[in-house]
């Protein structure tokens, strides 16, 4: 839709003019009004306002952009739409090759299976098991459980009889605050992060404004009930996947459009090294698909907005001050989903002007399905029939 269009002018009724002429000897009060009072009363809440942003490590964090060898810009036009209002804010996917059912977390708390049918229309939605939170992050365990990441609540064991129980929910003395995402290992352990310790998934934007590292990347071993915290200091700490060889566990930063991997094995178990830099837009969830690609979902590019704000803290302040009192302006566009391979190499980037905070993607047989935090269904794209292309 172009809300630019407006009608033709020339049909409307011409507004009368004299009203301001007739109130000109009263400016001075206007002007007091309408520019100082407001003026005025932004630079106290600014001064009053004890949030204290911090500057981010602009040298990590650059204007750069990686090439992404194809594209497909446009891929709105061409998607198709799967559970329409049965599913609110599908955050994640998790997909069982046997039943061909996508399980996902929504924000009414209901945990969801997704039947997965040739006709998008014919897919089948059933609200599964409620955690009473809001589950984001979900992954299968090795005794038909699910595991899910629930901001809310924290760690959960969602048994294959729907029964809900808690696996952990603070380390070091530090509860969770937006446990966001989960992978399991072929030895059981659980990773996970918890995006920040200071705000909830509500506030998840004051987090960004602060412009401080609050997350976390964690495991937990159910063998013998403990959490423990593998890299500190993150920067909104999000999605989070282990490498088919198991050696790895790849977690991603949301602001600082980047994924790094952690050694989980060998002798340099506990390092952290560059997976991926300068991303297109914002990680959010990261997922294999088993056939040599990462789907990494981006609930933003790369905008000009959110540059000026990570650069600026006084500017992340204004509108932290918008965001608690009239709202924040929109600084969010082309969401998508950006596919890499093992070694790290962008290859294809699947994105809209009209998308945004999308969440995940994951590629199941010929199709991407693309989960977000906001939208009432799963965007669904062929991409035999609208691959990304190179550039020309
Ligand atoms: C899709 O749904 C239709 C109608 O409900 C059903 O007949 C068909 O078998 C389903 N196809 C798949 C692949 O599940
Ligand atoms: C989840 O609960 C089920 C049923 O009690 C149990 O078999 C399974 O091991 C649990 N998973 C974890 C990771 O604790």
């Amino acid at each position: 839709m172009d809300e630019s269009k407006t009608p033709d002018s020339s049909s409307l009724p011409r507004p009368s003019k004299p009203t301001i002429t007739k109130q000109k000897s009263s400016w001075p009060f206007a002007f007091f009004v309408t520019v100082l009072v407001p003026v005025l009363a932004a630079i106290l809440l600014y001064q009053l306002d004890s949030f204290d942003p911090a500057p981010l490590p602009l040298h990590e964090l650059t204007r750069h952009v990686i090439t992404v060898p194809t594209q497909n810009d446009h891929m709105l036009r061409v998607s198709e739409f799967v559970g329409v209002g049965n599913l609110r804010g599908p955050e994640d996917v998790a997909y069982d090759a046997k039943s061909g059912v996508i399980y996902t977390g929504c924000a009414d708390g209901w945990i969801s299976r997704v039947t997965v049918n040739d006709s998008a229309a014919d897919s089948v939605v059933e609200k599964w098991v409620n955690t009473g939170g809001r589950p984001l992050g979900i992954a299968f365990g090795h005794n038909n459980e699910l595991i899910v990441a629930d901001p809310e609540k924290g760690l959960l064991n969602v048994t294959a009889d729907g029964v809900v129980e808690l696996l952990t929910d603070e380390a070091d003395g530090q509860k969770f605050k937006t446990t966001d995402a989960v992978d399991v290992a072929h030895n059981g352990i659980i990773y996970f992060t918890d995006a920040s310790y200071k705000y909830s998934l509500s506030k998840f934007i004051w987090d960004f404004l602060e412009g401080k590292p609050h997350g976390r990347l964690l495991s937990y071993d159910p063998a013998t009930r403990t959490t423990k915290v593998l890299v500190r200091d993150l920067y909104f700490a999000n999605g989070v996947v282990i490498t088919p060889d198991q050696n790895y566990v790849i977690f991603c930063e949301t602001p600082m459009r980047r994924c790094r991997k952690y050694h989980i094995q060998g002798k340099e178990k506990g390092r952290v090294e560059k997976f991926i830099d300068y991303l297109p837009g914002m990680p959010d969830n990261i997922r294999y698909d088993g056939d040599g690609l990462y789907w990494i979902g981006l609930p933003t590019a790369r905008t000009l907005q959110w540059d000026i704000a990570f650069r600026y803290p006084f500017i992340r302040k204004i509108l932290l001050i918008m965001e608690k009192y009239i709202g924040r302006p929109p600084m969010e566009k082309n969401g998508g989903v950006v596919a890499i391979d093992l070694a790290g190499n962008p290859i294809a980037h699947y994105y809209d002007p009209g998308l945004a905070l999308v969440t995940s993607g994951m590629k199941i047989g010929n199709h991407l399905y693309i989960g977000s935090i906001i939208h009432p269904y799963f965007l669904r794209l062929n991409l035999k029939q609208y691959p990304a292309q190179a550039a020309t």
